[in-house]
Formats: C-alpha cells, structure tokens, sequence
C-alpha cells in the first residue's frame, strides 16, 4: 500500500519543537518531503534529522516567523529544492498572558507578530503556490483558547480568535482553486508550551504548575491532557484525501473539555 503523503510536499512552521515536530515527524513516516521552519535552529535540525531518519528528503530552514523576509527567503528554498507546497502547517506560536491592565505594548505586539502576522504570512506565502497547482491543504494551529477564554490569557486567546478568521475566509478564497483551510483548536497538550502556561496561571491560581495540569486534565472527559502526537494525528487527517470536502473549519482536539 502507498504511504498517504508519498512525494508529496509539507511545510511545518514552528517545527523545533512539541506539536510542529510530532507533525513534521509524522509527515515523514508517511512518506512526506518535510521542510521545517523554526527560530530554534539546533532543535530543528533534531526534527529535520528524524524525520529524514524515515528515508525521506527532509531539511530545517532557520526562519523567525515575524520575519517577512526570512518566510519568503524558506518558501523560496523550499519551492527551488521541491518545485512544489502541498500541505502548510502552520504551528509557530508563542504564549504570553497575565492581568489586562498591566499587558506591556511590546509584550502584545511580539505576540500578534508570531501568533497572528507570522500565520498569516505563511498562508499567503503557501497561497499562490498551490493557487498556481490547483491543490493544496493548509493547517493553522489555533487553540482552544481561540474558541473560549480564561482571565489574564486576552493577548493569547485574541490571536488565536484571529487564526480562526484567517482560516475561515482563506477557505473561501481559496476553495475554488482545490485548497483546503482548516484549523486545529487543541486542548492542553504537552509541550514546553504548556508546561510554561501551567506555571504562570498556576501561580496566579496559587497553585503549582502541576496542580493546574492536574485541574486541566480532570476537567477533560478522557482525564488527561494530549500528546503531540494526538494532535499530529488530526493535521495529518486534514491534509489527507479522506479530508478533501472538508475546509473552513475549527476542529476542537480537546479531549471533551468542551463538555466540561
Ligand atoms: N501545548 C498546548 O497546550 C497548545 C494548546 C493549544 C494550541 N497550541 C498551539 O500549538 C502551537 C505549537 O505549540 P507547542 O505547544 O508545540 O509549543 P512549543 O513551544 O513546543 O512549540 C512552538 C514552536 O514555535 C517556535 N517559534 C516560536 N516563535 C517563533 C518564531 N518567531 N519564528 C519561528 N518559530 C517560532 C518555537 O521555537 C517552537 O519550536 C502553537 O501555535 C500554540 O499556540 C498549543
């Protein structure tokens, strides 16, 4: 039987690391060309060796997500190496949080730069690509936070809200030329990500960050947080064939938080 993404082309942002580099990795075991985008350049080679360590052709672009130009500088890498961009991953993000009224200008405006300027940067980047292919899958990473909210997370959940718009009209633009736009909301999942969200909220909470990750995971409906690689699971599926009429979407992969 054929791997699913035989030859084809993935780009995963953010790929260094937790949610990126299960998904980068994933790729790579079902036959993918991955080329993985990070600011961490030492952790992202790790991704691009193991994903090559799967027998494909694989390779880290070091690029800051805020960066107009290094994005078109790894596109350009990536469509001279490959010719080609069938599927987008875009899981680059940071958290920042804490009390409204004492939100830093620069604090809110690094985390619009990455969470929101970076994302979109790389859908429009992917576009014309896969306009001029007549196919393509993007995936954003939003987040839970993106479709609910807690206290002192507004910059976090804003730009997460604000993958969801892009995801949503980049769906309608692009549907017509065979592209698919879809995001993935994911439940606290464990990655450095959230082991640092833990211990600022669980701090503001009084508790420790191991408290708060125990809270999370008791407020699920499966009593546990995610893996990476459950969330890896779902991109993959969207970006597959089996997703073909499905776009413009928000998927929660929360483990029935939402029920809670
Ligand atoms: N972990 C969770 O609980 C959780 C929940 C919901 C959504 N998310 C989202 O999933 C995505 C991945 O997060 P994660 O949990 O894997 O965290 P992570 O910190 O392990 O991974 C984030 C990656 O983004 C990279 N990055 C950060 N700033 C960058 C920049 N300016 N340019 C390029 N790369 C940059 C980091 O180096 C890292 O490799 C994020 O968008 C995050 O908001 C995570």
């Amino acid at each position: 039987m054929t791997a699913r993404f035989e030859d084809q082309v993935v780009v995963v942002t953010g790929a260094a690391t937790g949610i990126g580099d299960a998904t980068a990795i994933r790729f790579a075991s079902e036959g993918a060309r991955v080329a993985c985008l990070d600011i961490d350049p030492a952790e992202n080679g790790s991704t691009a060796a193991a994903a090559a360590a799967y027998g494909v052709d694989a390779f880290a672009l070091t690029c800051d997500v805020r960066s107009r130009s290094d994005q078109e500088a790894a596109f350009k890498a990536v469509i001279e190496r490959w010719g080609r961009i069938d599927v987008l991953v875009a899981s680059a993000g940071i958290y920042t949080g804490g009390p409204l009224h004492q939100i830093p200008t620069d604090r809110w405006e690094n985390i619009l730069a990455v969470n929101l300027t970076g994302l979109l940067t790389s859908n429009m980047l992917a576009a014309p690509v896969m306009i001029e292919q007549g196919r393509g899958a993007i995936v954003n990473i939003s987040s839970m936070a993106g479709k609910t909210s807690w206290p002192n997370s507004a910059e976090y959940s804003a730009t997460k809200s604000g993958v969801i718009g892009i995801t949503r009209s980049a769906a309608m633009e692009l549907g017509p030329s065979g592209i698919t736009v879809n995001a993935v909301c994911p439940g606290n999942t464990l990655t450095a990500m959230v082991q640092k969200v833990a211990i600022e909220i669980g701090e503001s909470l009084g508790m420790t960050g191991e408290q708060w990750l125990e809270m999370r995971a008791n407020d699920t409906a499966l009593k546990r947080l995610a893996s990476p690689h459950e969330i890896a699971g779902v991109i993959a599926f969207l970006a597959s064939e089996d997703a073909r009429y499905l776009t413009g979407q928000a998927i929660e992969v929360d483990g029935g938080i939402i029920l809670s």
